[in-house]
C-alpha cells in the first residue's frame, strides 16, 4: 500500500469504529458483533504500529488506557458546575413550584422535565470541532481535576462526535456503574482477595480517578449526559428536553427512555411517587429524582443562587437504612485461612428485606468505625448484595458494650492464627484445618471451577466429619461404599454424585486453576493464564518474568503463583489428580459464528447456569449480550422472577426464551439441526 492508500484506509477505520463504538453505546443497537469489532480495531492497531504518525488522540486505538500519570492537572471550568439543593417530599416540591411562580409572578402552570438522579460522579466533556479536548472532574464547582486519560477509556464516552455537533460543545454528566457490572465487579475483587467496593458509587470514584488509565479501562463504568456548559451553535436548544435530544442526536450518551416530560407540579409527585417503589427493578441505583424547569427562558428568569440554580431540584428517596444492634460477632474462616468478622444483627426489615447480618470486613474497618458488641448501629443496603453498617450510635452506649478482639487462634481447629504485614485480617495457619478444607472443597465443587452437582454444605461437612477426604483430589476416589456411610444417602444418590464427581474430570484448564483456589487468581485470571499456558505442567514450570509478560498479571499474582507451586503438598494434590485421571485442558478462545450478530439479554433468577455462563455461551458463538433491553434486541433468556426486562420485551416483541430452549437453541446451532 502506498502512504496515501494507508492513510486513506486508517481513516476509513476510524470512522467505522467511530460509527460501530455509537451504536453500541449511545443507541444501544450495534449491528455487528463484538469480534468484529475487534477485528477492526486489530487492523488499524497494526497500522498505526508501522505508521505511528497516525495516532491522533481521537483515534479509537487511544481508548486502551495510556501511561500512568504522576498526578492530576487542575482544569478551570468556563462556566461553574453548580450542584443541587435537596427536596425530601410532595411538600418540598410544591413549596419549590410555588416559589418559582412568585419569582415569576405568575399563575401559569409550569413544564417540568424530571431526570432520574444517577449516583455517580459529574463529569464534564468538552468538545470542539467536535473532538473531545478533555474531560474534568466537579472538584470545587470552579476547577476540577482533568481526567481526560481516563475518560477516554470509557466506551460510552465518544472521542468524536457526529458532523453535526456545534464548534464547542460542554457537556455535564454522570459517570456511572450499572449493578450487575458492579455486583461482577466485586465478586472478582473478592475472588483475587481484593478490598471490594461498599457501593456502586464509590467504585465509579475510585475508578475516576486511577492515575493509571489501564485500569480505568478494565472497569465496567458509562456515562448519561444531563446539562451543558458553554455552548456555540447556530440554533442552540430552547428546552431542556430538546437539548439531551440533540445531545443524543451529537452522538453522547443520554438515558433518553428513563426522561419524563410533566405538565405541572402534581405531575411530577406522581412520577417521584411511582418513581420510589420501581427504584429496586432498575439496572442502576438512584438517589431521587431531578426536577427541572423544562424551558431555558424560564431558567434563565429564574438565574442561580451563589452554587445552585433557583430553577432546578434533586428530590431525594430516604436512603435504604435502618437502626438496629450488634448482638454478636461471629468469625468465618474462609479457604485462604483469612478469618472475617461478621455482624450478627438484630433482624430488621430494610426497604423490604430482613436483614440479619452484615460484614464488618476486617480490624481496620472496626477500628474505623469504633464499633463493639451492643452497639446500636445504622446499617444500609446500597448495590452490593451484602449490606454494610455505615454508623454506630455512640449516643445510645449504656457502657455495657464489649470491643471485639482479633481472634488469637482460630475459631475452627485452633491452630495459631498470624496478620502478616499489610494485611487486614488475621489468618489460619493450620494446614489441615477443616474450617479452611471445607471452604476449599465448596469452592473446588462450585459452579464457576468444577462444577460437581450436588456436592453441597451438607455432604461436604459429612465427608469432612467421616475423614473421607483430607484435600480437593480425595474426591476422585471415593466409592459407593464411602458415600453408604452417611446419612440420608440412598443408591441412587450417591450413583448421582460419583457421577458427577467423575464428569468433573473434564472441565477446561481455566476452571480447575480457579478450583485450586490460589490466592489471587479468581475466574478471570485463570482463563487469561489458562489461554496463555495452555496446561498445568507449563504453568507450573513458568517463571515469575514469564507471568509478567502476560497481559494483566501482576507482580502480586506472580508472586502468588510461584509460592503455591513451589509448595510441595500442592505439588503432591497436583500429581494426585492427574494420577486420577484429572487432565483439563486449555478451553479454545470464541470461535463459532452460530449466533453472529444476535443480541441477548439474560434476566430472572437463572438455575441452570449462571448469567456470566449465558454471557460466555453467546459470545462463544459470535453472539452478544447486552445488560439491558431494546429494539435491537434478538433474545431475552428469561428465569423465574423476571420483572422489568420481560415486560419491556414484551412490549418490543422480542423473543423470549426459558434456560432450556435456549440452551436448545444452542444446540441446535452448534450441531447444524
Ligand atoms: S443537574 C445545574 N441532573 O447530582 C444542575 N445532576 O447535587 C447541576 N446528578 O453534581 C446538576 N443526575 O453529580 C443534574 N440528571 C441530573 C443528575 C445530576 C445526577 C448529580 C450530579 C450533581 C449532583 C447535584
Amino acid at each position: 500500500m502506498t502512504n496515501k492508500e494507508v492513510q486513506a484506509r486508517h481513516a476509513e477505520l476510524c470512522r467505522q469504529l467511530h460509527h460501530h463504538s455509537h451504536r453500541y453505546h449511545a443507541l444501544d443497537a450495534p449491528e455487528i458483533s463484538d469480534a468484529e469489532y475487534d477485528q477492526l480495531l486489530q487492523e488499524l492497531l497494526e497500522i498505526e504500529k508501522k505508521h505511528p504518525s497516525l495516532i491522533v488522540p481521537q483515534s479509537p486505538s487511544q481508548r486502551v488506557g495510556a501511561q500512568p500519570q504522576t498526578g492530576f492537572k487542575q482544569i478551570v471550568h468556563r462556566r461553574p458546575m453548580l450542584s443541587l439543593e435537596n427536596a425530601f417530599n410532595a411538600e418540598d416540591l410544591r413549596e419549590f413550584d410555588t416559589r418559582i411562580k412568585r419569582l415569576l409572578a405568575s399563575d401559569e402552570p409550569i413544564a417540568y422535565l424530571c431526570e432520574m438522579k444517577l449516583d455517580g460522579v459529574a463529569i464534564e466533556l468538552v468538545y470542539r470541532d467536535g473532538l473531545l479536548q478533555h474531560a474534568s472532574t466537579r472538584g470545587d464547582g470552579e476547577v476540577g481535576e482533568d481526567v481526560s486519560a481516563n475518560a477516554r477509556t470509557i466506551g460510552a464516552i465518544p472521542l468524536q462526535l457526529k458532523p453535526d455537533a456545534p464548534p464547542l460543545l460542554e457537556v455535564r454528566g454522570e459517570v456511572y456503574m450499572e449493578l450487575a457490572p458492579f455486583r461482577q465487579l466485586n465478586t472478582q475483587r473478592r475472588e483475587e482477595g481484593e478490598k471490594t467496593f461498599a457501593n456502586p458509587r464509590n467504585a465509579t470514584a475510585g475508578s475516576l480517578r486511577q492515575l493509571d488509565p489501564r485500569i480505568t479501562a478494565r472497569r465496567p463504568l458509562t456515562i448519561s449526559c444531563y446539562g451543558l456548559g458553554e455552548i456555540e451553535a447556530e440554533q442552540p436548544p430552547t428546552t431542556q428536553l430538546e437539548m439531551l435530544q440533540k445531545l443524543h442526536a451529537w452522538g453522547l450518551r443520554v438515558n433518553l427512555e428513563t426522561l419524563f416530560l410533566a405538565e405541572d407540579i402534581e405531575a411530577v409527585i406522581t412520577r417521584y411517587q411511582k418513581l420510589q417503589t420501581e427504584r429496586d427493578n432498575l439496572p442502576f441505583e438512584i438517589d431521587g429524582l431531578v426536577v427541572k424547569v423544562n424551558s431555558f427562558a424560564l431558567q434563565q428568569e429564574l438565574g442561580e443562587k451563589s452554587r445552585t440554580p433557583r430553577w432546578a431540584i434533586a428530590c431525594k428517596f430516604p436512603p435504604r437504612q435502618e437502626q438496629t444492634v450488634l448482638e454478636s460477632v461471629r468469625f468465618q474462616v474462609g479457604r485462604t485461612g483469612a478469618i472475617t468478622p461478621v455482624a450478627n444483627l438484630r433482624p430488621v426489615n430494610v426497604s423490604g428485606v430482613t436483614v440479619s447480618s452484615a460484614s464488618l470486613h476486617n480490624w481496620d474497618e472496626i477500628a474505623r468505625l469504633g464499633i463493639r458488641v451492643g452497639d446500636t448501629v445504622i446499617v444500609e443496603r446500597a448495590g452490593d448484595v451484602i449490606p454494610d453498617i455505615v454508623k454506630v450510635l455512640i449516643e445510645k452506649r449504656t457502657g455495657a458494650e464489649q470491643p471485639i478482639p482479633e481472634p488469637t487462634s482460630c475459631p475452627a481447629c485452633g491452630s495459631t492464627v498470624a496478620r502478616e504485614e499489610g494485611e487486614v485480617v488475621p489468618r489460619c495457619q493450620g494446614l489441615s484445618c477443616s474450617a479452611r478444607l471445607k471452604e476449599a472443597l465448596k469452592h473446588f465443587a462450585s459452579r464457576g471451577a468444577m462444577d460437581i452437582e450436588g456436592l453441597g454444605d451438607r455432604f461436604i461437612d459429612q465427608l469432612l466429619q467421616l475423614k473421607l477426604v483430607t484435600n480437593v483430589a480425595d474426591l476422585y476416589h471415593l466409592t459407593r461404599e464411602d458415600f453408604f456411610q452417611m446419612e440420608r444417602m440412598g443408591e441412587v444418590l450417591a450413583d448421582k454424585l460419583l457421577a458427577a464427581i467423575a464428569a468433573s474430570r473434564q472441565r477446561p484448564l481455566e476452571r480447575l486453576l480457579f478450583g485450586l483456589g490460589i490466592r489471587h487468581v479468581g475466574a478471570h485470571l485463570a482463563k487469561v493464564l489458562s489461554r496463555r499456558f495452555g496446561s498445568l505442567d507449563n504453568l507450573c514450570l513458568a517463571t515469575f518474568e514469564q507471568l509478567l509478560e502476560t497481559h494483566e498479571i501482576g507482580p502480586q499474582v506472580a508472586a502468588s503463583l510461584l509460592r503455591f507451586f513451589a509448595d510441595e503438598l500442592n505439588l503432591e494434590v497436583l500429581r494426585q489428580l492427574q494420577a486420577s485421571g484429572v487432565h483439563p485442558e486449555a478451553s479454545a478462545a470464541p470461535q463459532g459464528v452460530h449466533l453472529a450478530g444476535k443480541v441477548f439479554v439474560f434476566t430472572g433468577k437463572l438455575e441452570r447456569f449462571s448469567r456470566s455462563e449465558g454471557e460466555e455461551l453467546v459470545e462463544q458463538q459470535g453472539g452478544r449480550a447486552s445488560g439491558s433491553v431494546s429494539k435491537k434486541t434478538d433474545y431475552l433468556v428469561a428465569g423465574p422472577g423476571a420483572g422489568s426486562k420481560l415486560a419491556k420485551a414484551e412490549q418490543l416483541g422480542v423473543k423470549i426464551l426459558s434456560e432450556e430452549e435456549f440452551l436448545n437453541l444452542l444446540h441446535d446451532q452448534t450441531t447444524g439441526e
